[in-house]
């Protein structure tokens, strides 16, 4: 995935075009978080956010995004991400996260959660349970001052205290008028390490914990250069995001309803 290379603060304007985006952002998480049901395939959420950007008066980013063929990302049980929606039917034990990006006014509001589906197991509901604690322990590390590798280090150190583990080549991004720019935000790292935050640019914490080994296997999108990625055991991947606005005195979660 390309990323522009400068980080430049936003204006007052382009903070606000955010929050409206990241707000629509949120809103069709809130939303699409009804369907999510035993029996639903993966390809009517896709086109229920769809219908829902639309009318909301946004497009879906990852729609043909680097020939990306679906509106949202839809990642169960062992997919790590970029899980493509098709005819999959959610059954009873699956957990799925579900991933949004709105496009308005030429900005862009990234998040994701997951989901668990019918009756799960102990081990469904607790990784779902502890990505999301991980992902706030990432942001709760952004401080003045701050980088990406306090960021990293925060989430990896609880994932590894919870027995889980955080996967490495995938991260969080800088986010603005582009899907995707620098900083790469990872969910592992060491203090004091990576980029130093800029306040008034936005960025994603968007750890993915997998129940096993960390390492993950990469498969091609048939038509785009996106990839889609799986655990390389099988075993259970789970992420939150948030888009946030850096600040002057720490942080903004930009993507609540
Ligand atoms: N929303 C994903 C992220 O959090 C990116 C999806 S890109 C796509 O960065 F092409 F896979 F849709
Ligand atoms: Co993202
Ligand atoms: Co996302």
């Amino acid at each position: 995935m390309s990323r522009d290379r400068k980080i430049v603060p936003l204006n007052k304007e382009e903070i606000m075009k955010m929050r409206v985006v990241c707000k629509l952002a949120a809103r069709t998480l809130e939303n699409i978080a009804k369907y999510v049901r035993v029996g639903v395939t993966t390809s009517e959420l896709d086109q229920i956010v769809e219908d829902f950007t639309k009318t909301n008066g946004a497009s879906s980013a990852p729609l043909g995004y680097h020939g990306f063929p679906k509106s949202i990302c839809t990642s169960v049980n062992s997919i790590v991400c970029h899980g493509v929606p098709d005819q999959r039917i959610l059954k009873s034990g699956d957990i799925i996260n579900v991933d949004v990006t709105p496009m308005k006014d030429g900005f862009f509001g990234d998040c994701s959660a997951s989901y668990i589906v019918g009756e799960v197991s102990d081990v469904a509901r607790a990784i779902v349970q502890t990505a999301e604690i991980a992902r706030d322990k990432g942001i709760e590390a952004i401080v003045p001052g701050a980088t990406t590798g306090d960021i990293g280090f925060a989430i990896d150190k609880f994932v590894t205290r919870k027995g889980y583990t955080a996967v490495k080549e995938i991260g969080g991004h800088g986010i603005g008028r582009i899907f995707h720019e620098d900083p790469f935000v990872p969910s592992y790292g060491k203090r004091g390490r990576g980029d130093l935050l800029v306040p008034w640019h936005c960025i994603t914490v968007e750890p993915m914990i997998n129940e096993g080994s960390a390492s993950v296997k990469e498969f091609d999108i048939p038509g785009s250069t996106v990839k889609y990625y799986e655990t390389s055991d099988g075993k259970l991947s789970a992420q939150f995001e948030h888009t946030i606005l850096v600040t002057e005195t720490g942080y903004e979660i930009l993507t609540l309803p």
